[in-house]
């Protein structure tokens, strides 16, 4: 019997939308490198979600899905450490998502601010379909197969968690399991876990907000990549001092002669979130006395990216020259969740009454 874990479980997942970028780091994935230690860490890339907006044109798929995966290597989240998976390798998340669907008022997933705000912005798209309205559940799936405790999102995740404790709920109001049925399964949520030796089947989730560090982009929006703005996790040096270059600055400083405010400046904001304090107090001082030019400044934001830049670089290298240890890492990573999530579509169906055995005297 595997020693149950004493660690609180966290879920959280991105889609494969190829390769990333630094907002994408400091918004998300530096939070989830911090978690693996303190936490029993599942990390999935979830294809079936990108399907619901992307049904139409699957032909990428692959190819964004291992960026996907090699920025997170590079990242520093580690096999050894965390599990790392693909959704569609676990079959289970549809069957749970189909027996939450039963449960699940229509006027929960019409409520949604994400749902009528993506079909207004992304009307390119027929977003008119089942599966895009049914997508915060597919979510909830992904969250609750695992008994997820914590669940670290960006704010506009927000409503996706709340509907997945309002799910979790219901379900548990429904279905529970008797003292009899949790015997027949190994204990699945660890002492830690508030509800441990309790009889309901999924604990509500937690969101943990990403303290949102907002990482401007080349032009001083939101780093996004629908802006064409971002640094990539993969842009080599050359590339990421071309890219700072004609970043914007403080629009008060005019010329070289005029102070400037690296509070009011995007390239002050890149400096508060990577530099050392030393150069930041250069940052401050040089540019509030007009003792440094914004050329220099910024060659110094370049620096502190380079330098975090760097080792991820090393490292995706590493698992770019040997594609045998991404898809190694991919069947150690589903084998585990499969068997995480298994034993809770156990208890799923076994409350659900769908566990079908033969009467017991049924012997001929
Ligand atoms: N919906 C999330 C997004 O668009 C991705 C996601 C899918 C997710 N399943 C998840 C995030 C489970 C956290 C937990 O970013
Ligand atoms: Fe911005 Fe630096 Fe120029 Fe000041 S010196 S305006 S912080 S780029």
């Amino acid at each position: 019997m595997p020693i149950p874990s004493t660690k609180k479980r966290v879920l959280s997942g991105m889609r494969p939308t190829g390769k990333l970028h630094l907002g994408n780091y400091v918004g998300a994935l530096e939070n989830w490198v911090r978690m693996q230690d303190e936490y029993e860490c599942f990390f999935v890339i979830v294809d079936w979600h990108a399907l619901t907006t992307d049904y139409a044109d699957p032909s990428r798929l692959q190819e964004n899905l291992v960026d996907v995966l090699l920025d997170w290597l590079a990242a520093g989240l580690d096999p050894a450490k965390c599990v790392i998976f693909i959704q569609s390798h676990v079959p289970a998340h549809a069957e749970l998502h189909l027996l939450l669907s039963m449960i699940t008022p229509l006027g929960w997933l019409e409520r949604v601010p994400t749902y009528k705000e993506q079909k207004e912005n992304l009307k390119e798209k027929d977003l008119n379909t089942y599966g895009f309205l049914g997508y915060p559940l597919l979510q909830a799936a992904d969250i609750l197969i695992y008994q997820a405790d914590v669940v670290p999102v960006g704010e506009d995740q927000v409503a996706h968690i709340e509907l997945t404790r309002e799910v979790a709920r219901r379900f548990n109001q429904f279905y529970s399991l008797t003292r009899q049925q949790r015997g027949r399964f190994p204990a699945p949520l660890g002492p830690a876990h508030p509800l441990y030796g309790h009889n309901a089947v999924f604990p509500e989730p937690q969101a943990l907000l990403t303290p949102a560090a907002k990482l401007p982009g080349t032009d001083g929006r939101k780093m996004s990549k629908s802006y064409d703005n971002t640094i990539m996790l993969t842009d080599p040096e050359p590339v990421v001092r071309q890219k700072l270059k004609p970043m914007v600055t403080d629009p008060a400083r005019i010329r070289r002669t005029d102070p400037g405010n690296p509070d009011v400046c995007p390239v002050g904001d890149l400096h508060k979130i990577f530099s050392s304090k030393e150069t930041m107090a250069r940052v401050y001082e040089g540019c509030r006395s007009a003792g440094i030019g914004c050329i220099e400044c910024k060659s110094w934001a370049a620096d502190a990216i380079v330098k975090i830049l760097n080792p991820m670089q090393e490292r995706r290298k590493k698992y770019e020259d040997n594609p045998r240890l991404v898809w190694d890492i991919l069947d150690a990573g589903s084998s585990r969740a499969r068997e995480v999530a298994g034993a809770t579509m156990n208890e799923v169906r076994d409350s659900m009454g769908l566990a079908y055995k033969p009467a017991k005297d049924f012997t001929r």
